[in-house]
């Protein structure tokens, strides 16, 4: 576990470093010539695709990442980790991160999602003390957490979560304010609106549509079954907000920020594009309303209010909702090419 710590360097530790996000930030960080470390699950299939093309072998002596495993409820690992990393700069971006599901396991999403972070905290916390040495925190809170306050959105709304998943991200982005206030710790919360990309999981909305439309077009499907269209979300694309992250760890203080597109579209919209895009026609004749995709509870818009990244960070979104819904569509079309 303990490695040759180079010291010219920075060195980052990334939580949910195989999720769609974090497969981007590692991208960003290497690319500015950090170490990276991720933290990655043990699994009984490989759970690494979206880092393997980032990944050498460690014994490599030019290897710039290493994938260590752990959980974020495993407290023990976390802080041997950090210990032995000692990095600047921590993201935790893991999470169990699906809505829908933190209703079917709310126990488990708080231990992780909530706790998790605060596991993160507590270690860095007496880090800092023991050593003197100074450990960055970004924490990705989430628009979820506004739940059903009217839109527009921004860092002083008042949060009105609508699952377990709003609630322990609720928990999560109070701590990390409190380590901040309390123990002087630099610990940011980047207030993410949804962002999706190619790499976006399976299960969430605009993936399930794009991959359901690229089996479609191959035959492999006939249909595709959906909950609740007439949400709207402020969508926009993943790696654009991965910039917004690491340009708040890098600002001179810690500070709270929502980030996001100031625009917001329904199911239906997303839809729409999309099935136009890949030449199907009406989407009506291929969706299919099955309810056990409905919520107990609903989120049924967020709309960022940008104003303070844009102004502070100087950050903006540079694609727009529908050149995002055709990057979707056309990599998901493109992907099934390749297999078949
Ligand atoms: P994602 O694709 O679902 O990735 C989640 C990551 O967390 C994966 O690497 C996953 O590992 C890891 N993870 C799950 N449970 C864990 C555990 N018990 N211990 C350690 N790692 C665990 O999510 P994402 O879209 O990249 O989002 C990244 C973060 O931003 C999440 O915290 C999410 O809640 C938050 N967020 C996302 C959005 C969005 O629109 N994407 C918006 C706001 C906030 P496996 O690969 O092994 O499952
Ligand atoms: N997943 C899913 N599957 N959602 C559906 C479906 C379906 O079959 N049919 C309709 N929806 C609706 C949901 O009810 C919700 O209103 C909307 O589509 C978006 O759902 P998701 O794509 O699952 O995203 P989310 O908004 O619930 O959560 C995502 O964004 C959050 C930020 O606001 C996740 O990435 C969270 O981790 C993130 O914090």
């Amino acid at each position: 576990m303990l490695h040759h710590i180079k010291k010219n360097k920075k060195v980052a530790l990334i939580t949910g470093i195989t999720g769609q996000d974090g497969s981007f930030l590692a991208e960003i960080l290497l690319s500015k010539n950090y170490e990276v470390h991720g933290l990655i699950r043990r699994a009984s299939t490989f759970n690494t695709s979206r880092v393997e093309h980032l990944y050498t072998d460690p014994h490599d002596t030019k290897a710039k990442l290493f994938l260590h495993y752990g959980d974020l409820n495993d407290t023990g690992t976390i802080r041997q980790l950090i210990y032995s990393i000692q990095p600047n700069e921590i993201y935790n971006l893991g999470a169990q991160s699906h809505v829908r599901v933190s209703f079917d396991t709310p126990e488990y999403t708080a231990d992780v999602t909530a706790l998790g972070a605060l596991r993160i905290l507590e270690a860095i916390k007496d880090f800092q003390i023991h050593t003197k040495k100074k450990i960055k925190f970004y924490q990705a809170s989430s628009s979820e957490m506004f739940g059903t306050t009217p839109p527009p959105q921004n860092e002083n709304t008042v949060f009105h979560p609508q699952s377990p998943y709003g609630c322990s991200k609720v928990f999560a982005y109070h701590a990390t304010k409190l380590y901040r206030e309390a123990y002087g710790i630099f610990a940011v919360n980047g207030i993410l609106f949804n962002h999706e990309s190619e790499r976006r999981g399976e299960t969430f909305v605009t993936r399930k549509i794009t991959r359901g439309i690229a089996r479609i077009k191959a035959g492999l499907d006939r249909k595709i079954f959906l909950g609740n269209l007439e949400a709207k979300r402020d969508w926009g694309y993943a790696p654009e907000y991965m910039e917004a992250a690491y340009l708040m760890m890098q600002y001179s203080v810690p500070d709270d920020y929502v980030v996001g597109t100031g625009e917001s579209h329904s199911i239906h919209e997303f839809l729409e594009i999309a099935f136009k895009e890949a030449g199907l026609g009406d989407y009506k004749k291929y969706v299919v309303i099955d309810p056990r995709y409905y919520r107990p509870a609903e989120v049924h818009n967020l709309i960022a209010d940008t104003a303070k990244v844009k102004k502070v960070l100087g950050w903006k979104p540079k694609t727009n909702f529908i050149q995002l819904v055709k990057i979707m569509v056309g990599a998901d079309i493109k992907n099934l090419k390749n297999v078949k």
